[in-house]
């Protein structure tokens, strides 16, 4: 067995929670979401998912992670041991690193995207282009597997190489200047949205209050979305709360990450519909949405191929911290149970989640029309099946193992909230967080119609 890695400080810790939660799914993944589930009746439910079932979760998560000390597999043994609850707990562990893996067979897809689109940006690609030429571009990217095929080994390669590394080794340093650097670019494109685009339309797009369209898909989705952007569920949190020290506060840690988390992928969304309702484009695109419509902004601003080449940089990097720790519970699995180096371990996990990502890619030109079930094609299964089902199935049960199964006293020494705010939390994870998403899973199973 190897030594564990421990972070140095609680704003390392932070920063890779946060660069772990700060990814496609705020840039690429939300945006697109508020556009197809009609606007700010997502935005509202989303909204709320944070506040009842994302935070609380979180907090949840990163306890279990802290107790336990380990991967989520042997952590989750540890703690129904300690709890005198059944061992099959553990298999909620193993789950979650299937679930990682599957997820990351189609997040390195989308970022093989990202990394193009640096190149096309910094090539002027984008210069003067118009809303019809961006999406033809786009499309043409869609419908050349060689082209999706070298970016998503491309960025496999770098994922893998550097969780090869481990965590000290890894991306926590460049962490510090980069989150903060993607939420200042994120400014200048805000500005220039507000300068150029229609800011009016986008809010109201956006934050009008109409609660006569929320449909149950859109609350399902937004609570999916809640899981997936704060990358709960699945014990990539737990890993990272496994390396945090005993003195930290969670529940401060949480909140601070949850909030930039929401922030970022609601500006994104701002900035994004206001160029869509200047240049009358659809906003229910679907998942090419920024890829159609931020090269439009950068293609017209000044110094548009510098600011647009950083921005996809900036998203690029956002998108490699939550690729490395989608595999992080599965890698520190095996290197804490098999005798296997780390190194070893990531290459291979790697090779599969490539193979998978091929099929995905296909599933955009060749295999389009190849439907594995519910009509729906490799990439929409491997969305639907973790975000919809999969990450709040894992959140469900680590709520209820926390809640029931676990000592009071434990969450409470873990958490060390005052007596009222532990209530709060104890109410959210007891109660309503696992209400709600047993709602949505009544739904999703067509029992409740
Ligand atoms: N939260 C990441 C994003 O929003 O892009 C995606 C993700 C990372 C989901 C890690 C789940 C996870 F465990």
């Amino acid at each position: 067995m190897q030594h564990r890695g421990a972070w140095k400080s609680r704003w390392t810790f932070m920063l890779a929670t946060a660069g772990s939660a700060i990814g496609l799914g705020n840039i690429w993944k939300l945006p697109y979401m508020i556009g197809v589930n009609g606007g700010s009746a997502f935005v509202l439910v989303f909204i709320a998912c944070i506040l009842f079932v994302g935070i609380p979760l979180m907090m949840t998560e990163i306890l279990l992670g802290r107790r336990a000390q380990k991967n989520p597999l042997n952590g989750m043994a540890k703690l129904a041991h300690e709890a005198k609850a059944s061992p099959h707990w553990q298999w909620l562990g193993g789950m979650g690193m299937v679930t990682g893996l599957l997820i990351l067979g189609f997040y390195s897809v989308i970022g093989g995207w990202v990394l193009s689109y640096i190149v096309e940006a910094a090539r002027g690609v984008f210069t003067d282009v118009s809303g019809a030429q961006s999406a033809a571009n786009f499309d043409e990217l869609l419908a050349s597997p060689f082209t999706l095929f070298f970016w998503h080994t491309m960025f496999m390669v770098m994922t893998m190489g550097v969780v090869a590394r481990g965590v000290n080794s890894g991306l926590e340093k460049a962490n510090n200047i980069l989150i903060p650097a993607l939420f200042a670019i994120l400014l200048v494109l805000l500005g220039y949205s507000m300068s150029v685009g229609d800011m009016v339309a986008s809010y109201q797009f956006m934050f009008s209050l109409d609660f006569s369209k929320i449909t149950p898909v859109a609350v399902l989705s937004a609570l999916g979305h809640a899981f997936f952007s704060l990358s709960l569920g699945m014990g990539s949190v737990m890993v990272y709360g496994s390396y945090l020290q005993r003195n930290v506060s969670i529940a401060r840690m949480t909140i601070y990450i949850a909030l930039a988390d929401t922030m970022l992928g609601l500006l994104v969304g701002l900035a994004i519909y206001s160029l869509v309702f200047a240049n009358h484009l659809a906003p229910s695109a679907g998942p090419g949405l920024i890829f159609q419509t931020l090269p439009i902004a950068f293609g017209h601003m000044p110094w548009g191929s510098l600011i647009g080449t950083l921005f996809f940089m900036l998203v690029a990097f956002a998108a490699w911290t939550s690729a490395i720790s989608l595999v992080e519970p599965a890698i520190a699995w095996i290197v804490e149970n098999k005798e296997m180096k780390r190194t070893t371990a990531a290459w291979a996990i790697g090779l599969a989640v490539w193979l998978l990502g091929i099929a995905v890619l296909l599933s955009f030109n060749a295999w389009k029309e190849v439907k594995i079930i519910f009509g729906l094609n490799i990439f929409e299964v491997l969305d639907k099946l973790t975000s919809t089902i999969l990450l709040p199935l894992g959140g469900l049960l680590m709520a209820i193992f926390a809640g029931y199964l676990m000592k009071k006293t434990h969450s409470q020494e873990e958490l060390g909230l005052s007596h009222r705010a532990y209530k709060t939390w104890r109410l959210t994870n007891n109660v309503i967080a696992p209400i709600a998403i047993v709602c949505v899973f009544l739904y999703l199973f067509g029992w409740v119609k």
